[in-house]
């Protein structure tokens, strides 16, 4: 089966598990979980998960789709919260209308939490033979996502008077992305440790790149807001190295990554792949002045 078709039918079960029989749950609550995972966007980090997987033999599948859909909910939660007044204040996220303006700010911060629920929920529910390689994935997951490193963490370097940029991209972005490589090698019993440097790569080179695409491109063709962070005078590639010297930082980090995959029977198949997501990554001509 097709990777994206596997990450949709995996994602469409864990949303119907969340949202529970009809009528036995509030009903735009549930709706607002859906809308926050519907349409997806690029799928990137439970793509990486499964392919590092693969490459690993994926001999537990339910465990890869379970740690696929984990790291995509905790993505979609990261963006609903991240898209709330209190945080950037954004209108738009995937090209439609932010879950707080389309459901009301009380029902976007219950989605997030409920989704970030449904995340550990879904590697719970694993078969109980199982159970020992969940419970390291939970940990990996929970390392990525919170305090003192995740995902939350990065969110809170926003409130620092200073900001070391590297600090602050490695844990807003590229935490989840080495949680897609570590946990799609746990998922195929593979240790994780020797998986963290390929993620951190591709996560630190995605930021650098969207902080670039944020710069340099206009609404239409982000389906969010474009300029948001010269508007938040946030920390960004483009603020500290200026155009010219982000894209010189993402070709540093990425060409690291082929280097960095480690020995594995699907190696030169992953080594294609961080190829053509480097090509796609690194940003064409730009659209806005
Ligand atoms: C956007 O992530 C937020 C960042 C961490 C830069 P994506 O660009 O992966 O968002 P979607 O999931 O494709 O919409
Ligand atoms: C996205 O960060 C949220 C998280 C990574 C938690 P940004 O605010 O930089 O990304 P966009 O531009 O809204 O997607
Ligand atoms: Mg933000
Ligand atoms: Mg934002």
């Amino acid at each position: 089966m097709d990777l994206s078709k596997r990450i949709d039918r995996a994602m469409s079960a864990a949303i119907a598990q969340a949202q529970g029989p009809e009528g036995a749950a509030p009903g735009r609550l549930g709706a607002a979980l859906n809308y926050a995972v519907t349409p997806g966007g690029a799928r990137i980090r439970p793509t990486i998960c499964l392919s590092v997987a693969l490459a690993c033999g994926d001999d537990c599948p339910q465990l890869s789709d379970a740690a696929a859909i984990a790291l995509e909910l905790i993505h979609c939660a990261s963006l609903v919260h991240d898209d709330l007044p209190a945080f950037d204040d954004a209108d738009f996220r995937r090209g439609k209308p932010t879950v707080h303006l389309a459901y009301s700010e009380p029902l976007a911060v219950l989605a997030g939490d409920s989704l970030i629920i449904a995340a550990f929920d879904v590697l719970a529910r694993v078969p109980e033979g199982d159970a020992l390689r969940a419970l390291r994935l939970v940990r990996l997951l929970a390392r990525h996502t919170g305090m003192p490193h995740g995902i939350c963490a990065g969110q809170g370097w926003e409130s620092e008077k200073t900001v070391d940029l590297r600090a602050y991209h490695r844990s807003k972005t590229a935490a989840l992305f080495m949680a897609a490589t570590q946990m799609g090698a746990l998922a195929s019993g593979h240790e994780p440790e020797p998986w963290e440097e390929l993620g951190a790569r591709i996560g630190e080179a995605f930021q650098v790149a969207d902080d670039l695409r944020d710069a340099l491109y206009d609404e239409n063709a982000l389906g969010k807001p474009a300029g948001q962070d010269a508007i938040h005078a946030r920390p960004s590639a483009v603020e500290e190295l200026g155009v010219q010297g982000a894209i010189r930082r993402l070709h540093d980090i990425l060409g690291g990554a082929i280097a960095s995959i480690p020995s594995c029977p699907g190696e030169a198949q992953l080594a294609q792949l961080v190829r053509l997501y480097a090509e796609r990554m690194t940003p064409v001509a730009p659209v806005r002045a």
